[in-house]
């Protein structure tokens, strides 16, 4: 029997990402992004991002489904982002669901975005095994997940008390005047570096951290370090030595985040790590994980870069796993959730 059609939607930031998905195949996926006309800003700004989303719906879709050559009322489910994300953004996306799912007569499934960073690696490496680790890192967030069945069934390990791994690189890109989203630069400015120059603070990695704060992050510790070594360097006239900062930054949050990761598989008893979100592209990160995941026993699954950044395929399958797990679906009468917490798979 052929797994059902789910038609994805992604609208909680500034990528109006819709795809199609049948089992864990991808059908087609098409993302159209606002993020130009943000980057004068130095920031995503929530109402250009709502109505951006509103004129690129129509078109994508579109794209997406003559894509896949498919007419809308082939579609078996629609699932859409229901949480975490812009208030504003999620609901252009949650309302056109909505229609697009009295239209046809089929389920509606609200699904959660950071569950999304996680599932899309089914399309790539096959369904999220029983009993893995999930580590999401994006600019919005950076959460440890324990996968109990299968990716519709997580449990909350830590997540960051402060800034997220990809903010916290934004953040340090400004203050070395690289442009926005500071994240990429940052990355291809340390490759250039001396990572052992400056070594800078591992945030809740102390001995006192270990109980509570196993696997909590902390960057904005870190990144008070930088600007202070920043200005330090200045008030005496020296030249910033921008590349070893860079270095020794992405050392820094790379460590903790690889750290604190395989010590989840260690103590969950979990040989699969599988890593999503915009700043899995991290060069370091992925080197980190490539050296130390198999030394500790353990399979680092990472999706390629496109299904890492926000995009319909990663909603798309979270939705195909909510079908596969007979899941109820949602009520055509859900709001979206702007904090939506990390377990809830669908609302
Ligand atoms: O998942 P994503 O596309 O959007 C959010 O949901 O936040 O992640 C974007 C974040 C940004 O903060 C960006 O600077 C960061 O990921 N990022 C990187 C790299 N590529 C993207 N950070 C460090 N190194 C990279 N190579
Ligand atoms: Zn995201």
């Amino acid at each position: 029997m052929t797994s059902p059609l789910v038609l994805g939607i992604e609208t909680s930031c500034d990528e109006t990402g819709i795809a199609l998905v049948r089992g864990t195949e991808l059908v087609a996926d098409v993302t159209a992004s606002s993020m130009e006309e943000h980057a004068r800003f130095g920031g995503i700004i929530p109402e250009i991002a709502s109505r951006a989303h509103l004129e690129a719906f129509g078109p994508t879709l579109g794209a997406a489904l003559a894509r896949a050559d498919v007419d809308l009322s082939e579609v078996d489910a629609i699932a859409v982002t229901a949480g975490p994300g812009l208030v504003g953004s999620l609901t252009v996306g949650a309302a056109a669901a909505k229609a697009l799912a009295l239209s046809v007569g089929r389920p509606i499934l609200g699904v959660n975005h950071v569950i999304g960073h996680a599932a899309v690696d089914a399309l790539v490496h096959g369904a999220v095994p029983a009993r893995s680790v999930a580590l999401v890192v994006s600019g919005g967030h950076t959460t440890l997940l324990s996968v109990g069945t299968g990716i519709t069934d997580v449990t909350l390990l830590g997540e960051t008390l402060d800034d997220a791994a990809g903010e916290a690189f934004d953040k340090v890109g400004r203050l070395l005047g690289l442009p926005y989203p500071g994240g990429p630069h940052v990355d291809r400015l340390a490759a250039t570096g001396d990572r052992e120059a400056i070594r800078y603070p591992r945030g809740l990695s102390a001995p006192k951290d270990r109980e509570r704060h196993a696997y909590n992050f902390s960057f904005s510790g870190l990144k008070t370090a930088v600007a202070r070594d920043l200005e330090a360097r200045t008030s005496r006239g020296e030249e910033i030595p921008a590349a070893d900062v860079a270095a020794g930054f992405s050392e820094a949050v790379a460590d903790v985040l690889a750290t604190k990761a395989l010590r989840a598989c260690a103590d969950q008893g979990a040989d699969v790590l599988v890593v999503g979100g915009g700043f899995s592209a991290n060069s370091r990160l992925r080197e980190l994980l490539a050296e130390r995941g198999p030394a500790a026993g353990v399979e680092v699954r990472i999706p390629p870069p496109r299904f890492c950044t926000d995009n319909g395929a990663m909603i798309a399958a979270l939705g195909s796993a909510v079908v596969e797990a007979g899941l109820p679906s949602s009520s055509l009468g859900f709001g979206v959730d702007s904090s939506m917490a990390a377990t809830s798979v669908l609302v």
